[in-house]
């Protein structure tokens, strides 16, 4: 019997425990064999016999079944190794998307107006001469013109250099009050460290009637303006000359980079010059027959904002297409 026991234990496929199984069992199994011959005991032996095999029977269907469970296990978990699918899917990097620092910088530009009611306008980048410095006080051979000198086309055409036209275009197009912001691409005749030949600016106008606007709510908003862009600078407000406003002003902020103590960015005077501002000159509301109003104007250069916010240092590399610059930013 023993061997059984054995033969049992050391199986290893369903097919072999079957096999045994009918060696066993079965009609023509050991255990009918073992049986048949209680016939030829003598009487009191029978009752002995029948026991220790009826004790076998069981001990070895015991066994059976738990190895038969054993069995089927493994077959199982080998079954679905085998066939087992990689349901993943080979899939190429993805790279992670980034807003260019110039256009993020123009979102946050227009967000703080926006807040404020200002209206977004647009113009043309192909202006004439008369929107473009005619009726912003820049008449012809007037030595301003100088520091914006452009690309022309025919009819006295050219692109425009500034976004100061829209304030023009919007003014000739609604009635006062006007509360406005254009934001949009420039162009000059420009190209090193800080200049590229097209550029963003954003155009700042308000106006409302006359003496309700003045210099103190210029300085007001965009001293909040500047430290919702810069965080904690100090602001500071220059005498400045700009055709179209007048009196002019120029702003700069405690440099960011040395906190105002002076450093090569800042030429260490401990400021940069972010923007230009004043109060909207008389002959430009008479080149759009407004009467009887007053209001103020600013302007400023987004990628000069992009490089302070983003301590960039040269400010053609953010239009180089160079992916990397991007990356940064992701
Ligand atoms: N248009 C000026 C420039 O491009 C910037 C500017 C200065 C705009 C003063 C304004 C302003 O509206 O009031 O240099």
């Amino acid at each position: 019997m023993q061997e059984w026991y054995e033969k049992i234990k050391n199986s290893t496929s369903q097919k072999e425990l079957e096999d045994i199984r009918v060696a066993v069992f079965g009609k023509k199994g050991i255990l009918a064999a073992e049986f048949a011959k209680m016939k030829s005991l003598p009487n009191e032996e029978k009752a002995s016999f029948a026991k220790e095999l009826n004790t076998h029977k069981e001990a070895l269907m015991q066994l059976l079944t738990q190895k038969k469970e054993e069995i089927s296990l493994k077959e199982l978990e080998s079954a679905m190794k085998e066939e087992a699918l990689d349901v993943s899917l080979y899939s190429f990097k993805s790279n992670t998307g980034a807003f260019h620092p110039v256009m993020d910088t123009l979102d946050r530009i227009v967000e703080y107006f926006t807040a404020l009611n200002f209206s977004l306008q647009t113009g043309s980048m192909v202006e004439d001469d008369f929107h473009n410095f005619e009726a912003l006080n820049l008449p012809k051979y007037h030595p301003a013109r100088d520091m914006q000198d452009t690309f022309y086309f025919k009819d006295e055409m050219l692109l425009r250099t500034h976004t100061s036209p829209v304030q023009i275009r919007t003014m000739t197009k609604q009635k006062p009050p006007i509360r406005m912001i254009a934001p949009g691409a420039v162009f000059r005749r420009d190209y090193d460290l800080t200049h590229t030949p097209m550029f963003h600016q954003v155009e700042g106008l308000l106006v409302d009637e006359k003496g309700k606007v003045s210099f103190a709510n210029l300085k007001y908003i965009l001293e909040d303006f500047l430290k919702y862009m810069f965080g904690d600078v100090n602001v500071r407000f220059r005498p400045s000359f700009f055709p179209f406003t007048e009196p002019s002003a120029e702003v700069d902020i405690s440099c960011v980079f040395c906190k105002g103590d002076g450093c090569r960015v800042c030429s260490h005077t401990g400021w940069l010059e972010v923007l230009g501002c004043g109060i909207v000159d008389p002959n430009v509301f008479k080149a759009v027959g407004y009467k009887n109003v007053s209001g103020y104007a600013f302007g400023l250069g987004v990628e000069r904002f992009a490089m302070l916010i983003h301590r960039i240092g040269d400010l053609r590399s953010l239009f180089e297409g160079d992916i990397r610059l991007l990356e940064q930013f992701a």
